[in-house]
């Protein structure tokens, strides 16, 4: 796809694409209708968790993660069509998240679409994941460019400026790891089984947050990246010292992790706020998105809500079920660039690394080129 030139968008029809969606451990397939007038309907969605197969390790397996979704992704495709009432031949496209994610899992979605596109001589749409985040909240209201977008989940925690579909402005992003990924594996650490992230709110409301002293990663200084790796650490230190921890003292530690994952994104969001408004100074409503797992964190909300109000923007998070991985975001992102004449064919690569803003992402020496290129 060449997202460089701006396109025609046909304003005269509607699109209904098929979008698949498998990048992680959720398998998901849903049919969206996008009207002329940009008017987004969900015809039909489903979406198959893993955390049972994945419980016993403590966290996701890709070789579970590819076979499970290999097994129901044809499933989960006729029920759509079947709940939706259409046919294979009345879609307008079809569209697979083809990256990035965990490639043996890409790849089911992907050869899915490829196989139902061939056979039923339609546009392939390979859509990129965070491109389907960034566009979700247009699923449930219609939403102005541009916007800021905090997605925050198990495998990425960026700040992106949505400016236009096929265009978005990283700001920055995590330097180790997920917000999510902080969350599950100090609750592992503690013993609170998988995903973590639940299961440490839960403990924590009855928690003592001033009780630990845990840094505040990257203190409060000036940026919009983020790092975690050295906050986990220092919980699992605490932990660690604790000869016979009780519950008392897991709840007292779980609060205050997550009083500091919370300070953190707030803080690095209240900055990329600030250049928003320097950069888009004639916007009547400024809208902060926040996308991803770990917005269904209550203690997360409450201090992205205070820094949202505080800056002047409108706090919007999408309804959980279009804020984790689904495939309606899926479908919305290919349909928006099928009305532009946007398609791929037939070799589009399933890709473990994609990064949205490819241009940032070279200049950024906190994500790396790692050894196939910029990570996402
Ligand atoms: O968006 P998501 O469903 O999947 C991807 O990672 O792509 O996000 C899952 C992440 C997990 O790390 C999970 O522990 C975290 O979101 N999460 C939470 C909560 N609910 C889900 N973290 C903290 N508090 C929660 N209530
Ligand atoms: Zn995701």
């Amino acid at each position: 796809m060449d997202l460089d030139s701006s396109p025609p968008v046909a304003q005269d029809k509607a699109f209904t694409v098929l979008g698949l969606e498998s990048s992680c451990d959720e398998t998901a397939a849903a049919i969206v209708r996008l009207g002329p007038d940009g008017c987004v309907q969900v015809l039909a969605e489903k979406v198959r968790g893993q955390n049972e197969a994945h419980a016993p390790y403590g966290g996701v397996v890709p070789e579970i993660a590819a076979r499970a979704h290999a097994e129901v992704m044809d499933v989960l495709v006729r029920q759509v069509l079947d709940k939706a009432g259409i046919s294979l031949d009345s879609l307008d496209g079809i569209a697979a998240t083809s990256g990035p994610g965990l490639i043996g899992g890409v790849m089911a979605a992907l050869m899915t679409a490829k196989g139902l596109a061939l056979g039923a001589g339609k546009p392939l749409i390979a859509v990129n994941h965070l491109e389907g985040h960034a566009l979700s909240p247009r699923l449930s209201e219609p939403l102005a460019f541009p916007y800021l977008l905090l997605l925050v989940s198990g495998g990425h925690t960026q700040l992106l400026i949505a400016e236009d579909v096929g265009r978005y402005h990283r700001l920055g992003s995590t330097m180790d790891d997920a917000a999510g990924e902080a969350f599950d594996k100090t609750a592992k650490v503690m013993g609170l089984g998988f995903p973590g992230g639940p299961a440490l709110e839960k403990i924590a409301r009855s928690g003592n947050p001033d009780r630990f002293e845990l840094p505040t990663p990257l203190g409060n200084r000036p940026g919009h990246d983020f790092s975690f790796a050295g906050l986990k650490t220092a919980a699992r230190q605490i932990w660690d010292g604790l000869s016979v921890p009780t519950s008392v003292d897991r709840a007292d530690l779980a609060a205050s992790m997550q009083r500091q994952i919370a300070r953190s994104l707030a803080n690095r969001s209240s900055n990329a706020m600030k250049y928003f408004m320097e950069t888009y100074t004639d916007i009547s409503d400024y809208v902060f998105v926040v996308a991803g797992g770990v917005a269904a964190n209550q203690t997360v909300r409450q201090a992205l809500q205070e820094t949202a109000t505080s800056r002047g923007f409108r706090l919007m998070a999408p309804p959980m079920k279009w804020c984790t991985d689904n495939a309606a975001m899926i479908a919305l992102a290919g349909a928006e660039h099928l009305r532009r004449g946007e398609v791929d064919d037939l070799s589009a690569p399933a890709r473990a690394r994609w990064p949205l803003d490819a241009a940032s992402a070279k200049l950024d020496p906190a994500i790396g080129s790692g050894r196939k290129g910029p990570k996402a």
